[in-house]
């Protein structure tokens, strides 16, 4: 039996292992540790130190030397790599169960088939994906293997009691039959364009490495808070087409998916947007897409929004100012509104009676089980796959392929009908160019 194997069937016997005797099959023995790979160790790469650190972190990768010289203190027993792609050939000999990514955006989804096609479970920083055929190609691969490997997207604030609530609420009809749902975010981090060269990297900052799939730019350490730019991480580059979809990908992958686990949508119909002039080097700031999205088994169809960069749904009534919720979500029944930000939420119900007697709030028992902790339930899940996590490949590719497809409708500037099945546009030609981008030679999507 293989080492993954034997961890799998020692997480699903559970209970035997309870009894046996501590030391040999413990919660620390280390025939029930994951064998882990961390990538992109300096920035976000910290926040997982910890979840990680209970288990075997065999490998590290950074494209920045002084990244990995630190994380190598806190896990000295670690391989380092500069690049990801030499670390996913060495997985057997690494014996790699797992991965944790938190390189640049733009790697993403070439990382995340790189490990399902390895057979290794991945946790995948936010955004999963910054195309269209990015999205279906992680998704049609890891559906392909979902019983074996176990994935999530870090949108860990679907991890708050508010996620539950609001999806508890909306299911038992707390505003009726749904109709709508529009999501927000006011971040605005305006560029003209790609910062003109400024000098050379840093020593033993692999420019190269990190510019990976994207068309080759020159340096600058305007993108990056390590090189003496105040603080400010991924938001220093994630607004460049070529590395990020701007808060699309940000702050929207977190607050979309506040109302895509209220609304159990799939793909969108169609997809319509606008905002302000198309710039060819960076995503825009405001924008606001419409999507129309079908029935489905307990609710009729209904439209979704994403407004950003400080455009905002109509507030229902002049004394709820939703600017006030800098990341929010409102959904709207046949009875009232719900309104919510990552942390609470209002029922407004329409009416001068507002009785709620058409709503029965569930009972205690019958609320839905917390996540617990976020990173936790992927790597119970990777010892047991059968244990679903809340914000898998499936379940977030389908939410960013809709954001994503709205960047398209944007670029185009017209209401683009969606086959969802095929991942076309069915109305626009010169639209479904625009659903995948060119990568540069040796990095390949799928490889
Ligand atoms: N879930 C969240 O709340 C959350 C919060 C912050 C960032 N993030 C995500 O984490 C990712 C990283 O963001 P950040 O703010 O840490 O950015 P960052 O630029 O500050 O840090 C990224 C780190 O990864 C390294 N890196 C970048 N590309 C790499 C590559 N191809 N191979 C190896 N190492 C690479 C960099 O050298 C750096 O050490 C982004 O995708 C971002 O969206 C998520």
């Amino acid at each position: 039996m293989q080492r993954r194997d034997f961890i799998r069937n020692a997480a699903v016997a559970g209970a035997g292992l309870l009894i046996a005797p501590q030391g040999i099959f413990g919660a620390d023995a280390p025939s029930n540790k994951l064998n882990l790979a961390l990538l992109g160790v300096g920035g976000r790469g910290k926040a997982h130190f910890d979840s990680i650190g209970a288990h075997n972190v065999a490998a590290l990768c950074d494209v920045r030397e002084s990244a990995l010289a630190q994380g190598a203190q806190r896990f000295p027993q670690a391989r380092t790599y500069l690049d990801w792609r030499k670390l996913l050939d060495d997985h057997k000999k690494l014996g790699l169960d797992a991965v944790v990514c938190c390189t640049a955006d733009h790697h993403h989804a070439l990382i995340a088939n790189g490990c399902i096609n390895r057979d290794l479970h991945c946790y995948m920083e936010k955004p999963l994906a910054i195309t269209v055929e990015e999205a279906r190609s992680v998704r049609a691969n890891w559906l392909a293997k979902k019983t074996k490997l176990a994935t999530q997207v870090g949108m860990q604030r679907h991890a708050l009691a508010n996620f539950n609530r609001v999806r508890e609420k909306i299911l038992d009809g707390a505003i009726g039959e749904l109709k709508s749902a529009s999501a927000w975010g006011n971040r605005k981090l305006p560029r003209a364009g790609y910062w003109p060269a400024a000098g050379e990297p840093p020593k033993g900052f692999h420019w190269d490495l990190w510019l990976g799939p994207a068309p080759d730019h020159p340096y600058s350490p305007e993108y990056f808070s390590y090189t003496g730019t105040p603080r400010g991480n991924c938001t220093l580059w994630n607004m460049f087409w070529d590395f990020g979809v701007g808060q699309v990908g940000d702050m929207g992958s977190h607050t979309m998916d506040l109302l895509w686990n209220g609304v159990d949508a799939k793909l969108p119909a169609s997809a319509e947007a606008k905002g302000e002039k198309f710039n060819p080097d960076v995503t825009p700031v405001e924008c606001a897409m419409h999507f129309e999205h079908p029935a489905n088994t307990w609710r009729g169809p209904i439209s979704v929004a994403w407004y950003q960069g400080g455009l905002l749904p109509k507030s229902p009534r002049n004394f709820i100012d939703l600017e006030k919720i800098d990341h929010g979500v409102m959904f709207k029944g046949s009875q009232g509104f719900l309104i919510a930000s990552f942390e609470n939420h209002l029922v407004l119900p329409y009416g001068k009676e507002a009785d709620l007697t058409y709503y029965k709030p569930r009972p205690k028992e019958k609320l839905l089980p917390p996540v617990g902790h976020f990173q936790e339930q992927w790597l119970a899940a990777c010892k047991n796959p059968s244990l679903k996590t809340a914000c898998d490949f499936e379940y977030s590719s389908e939410m960013i392929e809709q954001m994503l497809l709205g960047l398209v409708a944007y670029r185009v500037g017209k209401k683009l009908n969606y086959d969802g099945t095929t991942g076309k546009v069915t109305n626009h030609a010169a639209a479904n160019a625009l659903l995948g981008r060119n990568y540069r030679a040796g990095w390949p999507l799928n490889g």
